[in-house]
């Protein structure tokens, strides 16, 4: 897709030049890493409400449409990070204008989507990074390579739970309504994800739910409770929960296999390997104070801790510029010429972004329909459409 160049050429190529479309609390923060870097700059960004004070701290100049962002000849690699209704655009038009494009999950809200951004991207040969972050937390590092080192044997069972309380808002975000984020399921993606990273693609997909404390002011229209289960070849099973229903809140991940288990706490953080013969607990990030951090945050927090109601001016915990740091240091390498590493490949081959939002399709049509489904009729059905020009 890319030449390959060696370290010591890319150390005295040109700063990469950024655009970015979507400036407000994690696009103004991805910006902020950016700058930091002696070998970047945002040169424009885009975005209708927060472009002005943005631009002004990052250096760049505020342009008016993703159109003009990335034709424009002084940005080389386009980071997306609008809201998740707005992604499919800016990634086509970087794709048409030759850049290498980094977009936020969860990528699209339709698998459709999802196929036409991945095949502009591929037929235009520009890198397509899927803004999968868990995949950069350290203690999902360790425990990926603990299970593929056969650690905890053959992946039997996997449960991922990331259950909160969210009470009335004082104005609606779009972060709550189901049309413009795909609510829970598509808009924390990550444990999805993360699950068939380790156990492949579903095939079947089954899910129950409803929003069934959350009406009125203040209160958008996701469902608050979706309870999941998924079938994977091989007799092998995955069940996952997401919502903003439920009053004792719960975020983790377990992964059973037939010599051991491993668990990772996203709530009171920390990862646990246990076998009959050896114990290891890790962090679940960079450093102790990074994961104390996060415990201080989650435990003075009904929800999950993770839904923050967009403002640029908000910073990021310490724990999430860590991870945000680490992604965009492997995108900005690939930008320049390094090659994808095996174990970041399905961010940037289209599979787990294909994947994710395949069998995301799936539950969602599983909830509608109140009934099974195989996750390979999605794939089918949005092959088979043409998809319409952005
Ligand atoms: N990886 C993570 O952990 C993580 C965390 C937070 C957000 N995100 C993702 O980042 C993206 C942005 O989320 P956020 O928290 O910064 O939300 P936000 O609401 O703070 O910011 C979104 C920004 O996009 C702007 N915008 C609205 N419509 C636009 C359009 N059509 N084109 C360009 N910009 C537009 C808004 O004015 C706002 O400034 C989302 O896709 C979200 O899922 C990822």
């Amino acid at each position: 897709m890319r030449s390959i160049v060696a370290s010591s050429e890319r150390n005295q190529v040109k700063p990469v030049r950024y655009g970015i479309v979507g400036t407000g609390y994690f696009g103004a923060e991805i910006g902020r890493y950016l700058v930091s870097r002696s070998d970047a700059v945002v040169s424009a960004v885009h975005d209708p409400q927060n472009a002005e004070n943005v631009a002004a701290e990052l250096g760049a100049r505020s342009v008016g449409s993703p159109a003009e962002l990335c034709a424009a000849e002084d940005v080389d690699a386009v980071v997306v990070a609008s809201p998740n209704w707005a992604h499919r655009e800016p990634v086509v038009l970087a794709a048409r204008s030759g850049k290498a494009v980094f977009c936020e999950k969860p990528i699209a809200l339709s698998y459709e989507d999802c196929l036409a951004m991945l095949d502009e991207t591929r037929r235009a040969g520009v890198l397509l990074m899927a803004g999968h972050v868990m995949n950069f937390m350290s203690g999902v590092r360790r425990a990926r390579s603990l299970i593929e080192e056969g650690a905890i044997g053959d992946v039997l069972f996997c449960r991922a739970v990331r259950n909160g309380w969210e009470g009335p808002q004082p104005s609606l975000n779009w972060k709550k309504q189901r049309k413009l984020s795909g609510g829970h399921l598509y808009h924390h993606i990550h444990e999805l994800d993360f699950v068939q990273s380790i156990m492949g693609p579903a095939r079947i997909a089954t899910m129950v739910g409803g929003n069934v404390a959350h009406q009125g002011r203040g209160s958008g229209d996701e469902e608050d409770i979706l309870v999941i289960t998924l079938e994977f070849d091989g007799d092998r099973f995955a069940a996952l929960e997401y919502g903003s229903a439920f009053r004792w809140p719960e975020h983790h991940v377990l992964i059973q296999g037939t010599e051991g288990a491993i668990r990772i706490d996203l709530q009171d953080p920390g990862c646990e390997l246990r076998t009959p013969d050896r114990t290891e607990r890790f962090l679940l990030h960079r450093s102790r104070a990074e994961d104390d951090e996060r415990r201080a945050i989650y435990s003075g927090s009904e929800t999950d801790g993770a839904v923050m109601y967009g403002d640029p001016d908000r910073r990021p915990p310490l724990w999430l510029r860590g991870i945000i740091e680490e992604e965009l240091a492997y995108f900005h390498d690939l930008v320049q010429g390094g090659a994808p590493s095996e174990e970041f490949a399905a961010l940037t081959d289209g599979s787990a972004a294909a994947a994710s939002i395949a069998t995301a399709d799936a539950l969602t049509l599983s909830l509608s329909d109140s009934r099974k489904v195989p996750v390979e009729s999605v794939i089918n059905a949005a092959e088979r459409s043409p998809s319409l020009p952005v």
